[in-house]
């Protein structure tokens, strides 16, 4: 038992908790992610600036038959932090060009997500069997109740939110759950040049400041904060050692918030920051040296032309 559990059992409260009264103050990024986080996040992926999400969707389209015809007959598709699966869509039209119907099972952490991604799919692809599994990633278990072959996919650079440490257990986690006929795909971004990355974190219109500072009124919303998120500022930068975007908070003075369900009286200094988010840019030798770490063999890379984003196809070694 935590010191939260007397105020709330709120499932965010042990994160928020855990994050605020620690020096320097964090969260974890998989806080964004609720109703209102989840649609400014779709907003995102249709900013001009944020080239990941059209970039990626580009190389599964391109790719799509290859990728299908790798993965095997009669394939179960799995998809760990589903989102809207609006890029899965690509795949499953591939699939079904292949095999009668496809069983379907997106997971995340978010029901709003979940029942979009139901909706989307259930609406334009009617032979595809969807069977939302509400989870977090560390819990795998689910996995059994499919047969082989299955696709597992991690996209949409999901894992570079991670620690290289906390990516390879999740990894090897999956890899005991697979057998030699499953295949895991990988979307991640790569390493380029800070005048493309620092944009789609920084966008002109300001929708991933939103994003970032909803994190503070979801925790008001749910927690009785008293955060008034306009008195953080959006600060996205490049930290070149670790080879990451990261997002913070800045608070604009010395100020306190209350978050009154979890007992909390934090105080602010002028320029104090609170991390919100890391997003890790790889090369594909990190990418491979992941993947072997936790058991898998690469099997094949696909990227687009300007070598921004990569997808891979592995199996277990
Ligand atoms: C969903 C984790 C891939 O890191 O690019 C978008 C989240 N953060 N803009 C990313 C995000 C700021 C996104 N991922």
């Amino acid at each position: 038992m935590t010191a939260t559990n007397q105020y709330t059992d709120s499932p965010i409260a042990e994160d928020v908790y855990a994050g605020l009264t620690r020096e320097p103050k964090r969260l974890p990024a998989r806080l964004f992610y609720d109703a209102a986080g989840s649609a400014l996040f779709e907003e995102i992926t249709r900013l001009p600036e944020y080239y990941l999400t059209r970039t990626e969707a580009a190389i599964l389209t391109a790719n799509a038959h290859a990728i299908c015809r790798r993965a095997g007959k009669n394939v179960t598709l799995i998809e760990l932090a589903a989102g809207s699966a609006e890029k899965t869509r690509l795949l499953l039209a591939e699939l079904l060009r292949r095999q009668l119907s496809v069983v379907y099972a997106p997971v995340d952490v978010s029901p709003a997500a979940l029942s979009a991604a139901q909706a989307t799919i259930a609406h334009s692809l009617p032979r595809v069997r969807v069977q939302p599994i509400l989870s977090e990633l560390a819990d795998l278990a689910f996995l059994a109740k499919y047969g082989s072959p299955r696709l597992v996919l991690f996209i949409g650079s999901t894992i570079g939110n991670l620690e290289d440490d906390d990516a390879i257990t999740l990894l090897r986690r999956l890899a005991t759950q697979l057998g030699p006929d499953d295949r895991l795909l990988l979307g991640n971004d790569l390493v380029k040049d800070v005048s493309v990355l620092l944009p789609a974190y920084n966008d002109a219109q300001g929708v991933t400041a939103r994003f970032n500072r909803n994190v503070l009124a979801r925790i008001n919303r749910e927690l009785g904060g008293t955060f008034d998120p306009n008195e953080f500022t959006h600060v996205a930068c490049w930290n070149a050692a670790r080879s990451r975007i990261e997002m913070h908070l800045e608070s604009r003075r010395d100020q306190t918030v209350h978050i009154h369900d979890l007992g909390l009286v934090l105080e602010f200094a002028a320029g104090e920051r609170i991390h919100t988010e890391n997003s890790y840019k790889y090369t594909r030798a990190r990418i491979s040296t992941i993947l072997a770490s936790a058991g898998f063999e690469l099997e094949h890379t696909w990227s687009d032309e300007q070598g921004w984003y990569a997808v891979h196809l592995a199996h277990l070694r």
